[in-house]
């Protein structure tokens, strides 16, 4: 237990992101202003320099970031970032634009308590281009899935999804349509599940 706090009534939150961080903002912002019932208490970043990092700076959430490589396997990070989770008392991981499948330690610890959004209706278009392949597939209804994660590629049992028309061949405005939707469902379903709804 970390010594300032807040083990008790409030949900803690840690989001795990790679990149840009718009859904960490979603669900930073829903927590400052009350939608949330929860904080989020940590993000995780596997990318030193990225966007998210300066988001994370103004909403005064801690971060741990850290450097794949400088760690000799999977099991060493995650045991580190484990160890953090468990400092701040997390009870839920949501892995927001996380790029990097979640190992053994993480799950034997964290296993039913992280979450993942992903950019299209699964189990249609796993891994890391799902949109691209969407449109390349001239896919018709689009969609996002958040969903648990388990030792399968984003292959966990889904929790929300929802989707959206388009009949186009812009990737880029899929997802600006689909950035949208992820927000507010990121959101949403977060607070069906920490109040034991979902
Ligand atoms: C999101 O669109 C999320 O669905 C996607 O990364 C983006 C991160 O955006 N995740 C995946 O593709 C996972 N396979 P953000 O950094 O702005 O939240």
């Amino acid at each position: 237990m970390s010594d300032d706090h807040h083990c008790n009534y409030m949900k803690n939150i840690a989001v795990f992101a790679s990149g840009s961080g718009s859904n960490y903002e979603a669900i930073a912002s829903a927590c400052a202003d009350g939608r949330l019932d929860a904080r989020v208490v940590l993000l995780v970043c596997d990318k030193p320099g990225a966007f998210v990092l300066g988001r994370a700076a103004r909403f005064g959430t801690p971060v741990f970031v850290f450097d794949p490589h400088t760690y000799s396997s999977k099991s060493e990070f995650e045991t580190v970032i484990a160890d953090r989770l468990d400092s701040e008392c997390v009870d839920i991981v949501c892995l927001a634009g996380y790029m990097r499948i979640i190992g053994d330690v993480l799950l034997a610890r964290y296993g039913g308590r992280i979450i993942n959004i992903h950019p299209s209706l699964l189990p249609a278009f796993k891994g890391a281009h799902a949109v691209e392949q969407a449109v390349e597939y001239g896919v018709k209804v689009y969609g996002i899935t958040i969903h648990w994660v388990d030792e399968s590629l984003d292959g966990g049992r889904i929790i929300a999804q929802r989707s959206f028309d388009y009949d186009g061949d812009d990737p880029a405005e899929v997802h600006r349509i689909g950035q949208v939707i992820e927000h507010r469902l990121y959101v949403e379903t977060l607070a069906k599940l920490l109040s034991g709804e979902s």
